[in-house]
């Protein structure tokens, strides 16, 4: 029970259908948080993951509660991650690019590090029409980042109008934008049930509402590729 939330199951889901079925491919989610759509991830049998996350509580919860032979867990910052060079055939940056410092400079690195059919999958919240983000905002005016993060000031919440414009200037190519996640976390109903319920429930109305296209997305799925360098 404890390996299935929402939406995290559905970021997972989102980006899995993107990945290879068969051949062998290594991926990196970063940061991973508590460690679950890492988990989901290396549920693929043909995955290499490696979760990192500069927070170590997080990466004891992912630990303890998400682990899985071919899934390893550190302790990284983002940028030391991405100035040490790793490879990759995907690279996850979930709901989480708005609360990096030098954000556009770890973007830049992370390009230069992808080889030609490399992805990079970036969840964003829909900062227009979301609820889950209208919700977060409300509940935390006062949000005050740790050293690690970008300061409230330079917080990188990315309009849908502005990724082409903001991806491209870095270097790479938007292969696509998908939005998913139609129904909110904090819905009143979900409250009401049992929390072992609670997720199911969610993802049951979330099917739903994304096959019907009811209300709005809460998160956009970008899908990058790195550009062709000009000849
Ligand atoms: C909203 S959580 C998202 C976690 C996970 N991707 C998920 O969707 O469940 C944002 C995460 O970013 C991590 N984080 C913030 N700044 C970071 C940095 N500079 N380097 C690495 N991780 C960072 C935090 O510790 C936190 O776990």
């Amino acid at each position: 029970m404890a390996k299935f939330f929402y939406p995290q199951i559905t970021f997972a889901a989102s980006i899995k259908r993107h990945l290879p079925k068969e051949s062998a491919f290594t991926l990196i989610d970063a940061p991973c948080g508590n460690g679950e759509t890492s988990y989901h991830f290396a549920r693929m049998a043909n995955a290499t993951v490696r979760g990192c996350d500069v927070d170590d509580k997080s990466l004891g919860n992912a630990r303890r509660h998400f682990s899985l032979p071919n899934l390893t867990y550190e302790q990284q910052d983002i940028r030391s991650l991405v100035a040490e060079s790793p490879r990759f055939d995907a690279f996850c940056i979930i709901n989480s690019l708005y609360c990096f410092p030098d954000c556009e400079r770890v973007l830049s690195q992370l390009r230069d590090l992808m080889h030609s059919d490399a992805q990079l999958f970036i969840i964003v919240d829909n900062i227009e029409g979301g609820e889950n983000f209208r919700r977060f905002a409300a509940s935390n005016p006062a949000a005050s980042p740790k050293s690690h993060q970008a300061p409230s000031s330079q917080l990188h919440a990315i309009k849908k109008a502005e990724f082409h414009s903001f991806f491209e200037s870095l270097g790479f190519v938007v292969k696509d934008v998908t939005p998913i996640v139609y129904t909110h976390s904090h819905h009143p109903l979900a409250g009401r049930l049992l929390s072992i319920f609670c997720h199911f429930y969610l993802a049951a109305l979330n099917v739903f509402q994304t096959s019907l296209r009811i209300g709005q997305p809460n998160y956009y799925l970008i899908r990058l590729q790195r550009a062709a360098p000009a000849s």
